[in-house]
């Protein structure tokens, strides 16, 4: 039985794995047809942060293979009230066939999968958002932007960073950070990732200048620049990420055919300008749609390989 905790976990040959999954049940939603491979299964969704796409698309996702989702918001079940994670996972995993979290501490969610006896998915802690990635890499395949791209992500040094890190260095291409001084990557991850990038070759560049990140590349990326749990930051912080906006002069200097991806929600007028969010590059809907799709993959690959 596998988990599903962090790219880190899983070969470049299983991740292209999923996503062709993927794209094969992308393909027959399209047509109209529906397999039934996950028929009777229950997927336990827990939810200890708020969540619009993460929440439809493996709701949506495990009912058009089907089975059933159950959405647990934290302030309903007893874990809020103290119920220690080792018996909520023991409960819980005895009576759902694959459980998927959204948490605060990374940590939590590594001590739920280790007392949980079915497949445990990451739907975001603080320190990873791999479900989002397997999109992101999917809408750079259909975007013929996925053979050794150079992907640009501009601003926080948060979940999405770190698992933008973790991707280029399993699949070997090349990913530049840039950040402020005080908000770059957690350096414990980014030693994990380099090791991983000396095998599959990929380039992993950190650096604070937004200008020096976006030069020449295929895939400009950002994120909030306040994250879930930070919110009595974000006045700071909005000061601090003042030139760390992805607009119309930043995102010319990347390839004319370069795309912009946000694995929204987006806060326009601070890490992405109107213009950029709606404009000709940008695929975040796509992407966003692609969550689906690729939730559905993530889900039928833990069911054949337990
Ligand atoms: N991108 C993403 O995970 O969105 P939600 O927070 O709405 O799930
Ligand atoms: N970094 C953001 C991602 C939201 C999908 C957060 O953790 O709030």
């Amino acid at each position: 039985m596998r988990h599903f905790l962090t790219l880190a976990d899983f070969s470049k040959e299983e991740i292209l794995e999923i996503l062709q999954i993927s794209k094969k049940l992308k393909k027959e939603l399209k047509e109209g047809q529906y397999s039934n491979l996950l028929e009777n299964k229950t997927l336990g969704m827990i939810f200890e942060k708020s969540s619009t796409r993460t929440r439809v698309s493996f709701e949506v996702g495990i009912h058009q293979l089907g089975g059933k989702g159950i959405f647990l918001s934290s302030n309903d079940i007893q874990l809020s009230r103290g119920e220690p994670i080792k018996d909520t996972a023991r409960v819980l995993s005895s009576m759902v066939d694959m459980i998927m979290m959204r948490t605060f501490k990374h940590s939590s969610l590594e001590e739920f999968a280790k007392y949980s006896s079915v497949p445990v998915i990451n739907g975001l802690t603080d320190d990873f958002h791999p479900m989002q990635l397997l999109a992101d890499f999917f809408t750079m395949q259909e975007c013929n932007k996925d053979q050794n791209p150079i992907v640009a992500y501009i601003g926080d040094g948060n979940n999405m960073a770190h698992s933008w890190l973790m991707l280029a260095a399993k699949l070997g291409f090349e990913l530049r950070i840039a950040s402020p001084k005080n908000y770059q990557v957690l350096p414990e991850i980014l030693q994990k990732a380099q090791e991983f990038a000396k095998i599959s070759g990929s380039k992993l560049l950190i650096m604070e200048d937004p200008k020096e990140a976006v030069l020449n590349a295929d895939v400009v990326t950002t994120d909030t620049w306040a994250s879930m749990g930070q919110e009595k930051d974000k006045k700071q912080r909005k000061k601090e990420f003042k030139d760390y906006c992805v607009n119309k002069s930043l995102l010319s200097l990347a390839k004319p055919d370069s795309i912009f991806l946000h694995c929204l929600p987006a806060y326009r007028g601070e890490e992405v300008t109107q213009e950029v969010l709606e404009g000709t590059q940008s695929k975040v809907f796509l992407e966003a749609e692609n969550r689906l799709h690729t939730q559905k993959g993530v889900m039928v690959w833990l069911h054949q390989n337990r």
